[in-house]
């Protein structure tokens, strides 16, 4: 699979690198019971957080890592490439970022009343991916076409910057070996996080995504609607990773276990936990839209503060 799969999520920081330096005291086993989480989890993920912020930026504030609090927050990071327009294509970056050895990829999310207005029609489409972009992907995978085809805007591109980045140096054997990312050696981890993501694809496509993603959060923000949609009706499911933040004064938030095996209607949406997305916000009428921007431990994701 490659790196770029995350993309198609709506905020999304995606780091490749060596899997210690993020540590997660217990997502090496999907929990199999809600697990309460620690203050210090939370903290965990701040510069995700930042990174996925910072992506609300213009590119030339991106290259120059000169973005105000999002980029201050994680000095010494280099940009290599940055892009987009913020409503057409939305702003994207890429590069090193030696504190923890890694390469970062982070896009900027959906405006979320945009977002809604096309994650709760009815009408929505979904479609296999193109087999240049994903050639691993199994039959029977597809994907809300809205997200794959914004996806592929900028799927090349990106794609070709972190081949080049994770590239061993010239001087070392196996170089340009490294044709995609399942031929990569193991000490290259990747790992995922969003914030506020919608359902994405189907149960083919999930369950591959759980398979190669083995670290991978997807953070809710209390009564966030966005995760909720598509519905799972239209055949719509959510990777494994759940965090939800239930309150965000007291920093209380919990991993949800989610239904393994998939199956349909209960994949990987813990539909037995209280403080779990789906029985917090059970439809769309019971959510907070203003939720899906955060706070975040204390960030706010999509409010434009780039100076
Ligand atoms: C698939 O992606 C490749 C690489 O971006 C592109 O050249 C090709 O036109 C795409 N095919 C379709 C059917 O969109």
């Amino acid at each position: 699979m490659l790196p770029t799969t995350f993309v198609i999520f709506t905020a999304v920081a995606a780091v490749l690198g060596a899997p210690t330096s993020f540590s997660w005291h217990q997502s090496r086993v999907a929990p199999t019971t809600l697990t309460t989480l620690t203050t210090a989890d939370l903290d965990a993920l701040d510069s995700f957080t930042q990174f996925a912020r910072a992506a609300y930026c213009p590119a030339d504030k991106l290259m120059a890592w000169d973005c105000g609090e999002a980029c201050d927050a994680n000095p010494d990071f280099q940009a290599t490439l940055a892009g987009g327009m913020g409503n057409a294509v939305q702003f994207f970056f890429v590069g090193y970022y030696p504190k923890s050895n890694s390469v970062i990829v982070s896009h900027q999310g959906t405006d979320p009343l945009a977002l809604l207005s096309v994650l709760t029609d009815l009408n929505v489409l979904k479609g296999p991916l193109n087999s240049t972009l994903f050639s691993n992907m199994p039959d029977g995978s597809e994907v809300h076409t809205g997200f794959r085809d914004e996806h592929a805007i900028t799927a090349q591109e990106i794609q070709n910057e972190v081949k080049r980045l994770i590239a061993p140096p010239k001087s070392r054997p196996l170089g340009g070996a490294l044709a995609e990312l399942e031929a990569l050696p193991a000490e290259v981890g990747v790992n995922a996080v969003t914030y506020g993501n919608p359902r994405v694809g189907n149960a083919d496509f999930v369950s591959f995504f759980d398979s190669q993603v083995t670290d991978f959060k997807r953070v809710n923000n209390r009564d966030d609607l966005v995760p909720i949609v598509p519905p799972r009706f239209l055949g719509f499911v959510h990777p494994k990773g759940e965090i939800h933040i239930v309150d965000d004064d007291s920093n209380e938030l919990v991993a949800c276990p989610g239904s393994y095996p998939l199956r349909l209607f209960s994949c990987n949406d813990d539909a037995t936990d209280d403080k779990c997305q789906i029985k917090t916000v059970p439809t769309i009428l019971s959510g907070n839209i203003l939720n899906h921007l955060g706070p975040y431990n204390g960030i706010h994701i999509g409010s434009i503060f780039c100076t």
